[in-house]
């Protein structure tokens, strides 16, 4: 592997946590995760920041910790709009090797439907049909800048470990 960080990117609820956790012990890399990151320096949970301060300022935050990161030997999970903001896909890619892991929002919408309270953005949604055309409408928006990754993995259909046997086969 030529960079020294592997970086996850895309949509909410695909799973870029628990896969960095996978596959940081299979290389036996360190692995950060963004969101946490974040609500451990700023002692609030995502929820609160967005509710306190505004999604405005959770993006500030976000490209600031992406700026002041220095690491190696680590994977990285972000949280889904980090590469969309602030030119921070540009950070991303010189930071690590990205991969975008790939996901239908049909696929998608039943798993996040599920996790959907801890999510800012998709506390206004109702039904699964709704979260679905929201993810629809997102991934058109999001989906230039997650395809400029080194990677795109498709994960539909995947078990995590299935995913992480695949990253193993070309990191
Ligand atoms: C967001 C995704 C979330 C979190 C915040 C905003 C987004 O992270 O950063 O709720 O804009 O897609 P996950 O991708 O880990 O859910």
């Amino acid at each position: 592997m030529r960079k020294t960080n592997v970086i996850l990117i895309g949509l909410m609820g695909v799973g870029k946590s628990s896969i960095a956790k996978e596959l940081a012990d299979r290389l036996s890399f360190n692995v950060l995760d963004t969101d946490e990151r974040i609500e451990f320096e700023q002692g609030k949970t995502i929820n609160e920041i967005f509710a306190e301060h505004g999604e405005d300022h959770f993006r500030q935050l976000e490209s600031r910790l992406l700026r002041d990161l220095k690491i190696s030997n680590t994977v990285i999970s972000t949280g889904g709009g980090m590469p969309v903001y602030n030119a921070n896909m540009g950070y991303l890619n010189e930071l690590g090797f990205t991969v975008y892991l790939k996901i239908s929002p049909e696929n998608l919408s039943g798993r996040l439907w599920v996790m959907r309270r801890k999510r800012p953005l998709l506390k206004s949604v109702e039904n699964i049909e709704q979260l679905q055309e929201l993810l629809s409408c997102q991934l058109r928006q999001r989906e230039t800048y997650y395809l400029s990754a080194d990677h795109v993995l498709d994960v539909n259909n995947k078990a995590s470990c299935e995913i992480v046997d695949d990253l193993m086969g070309f990191i």
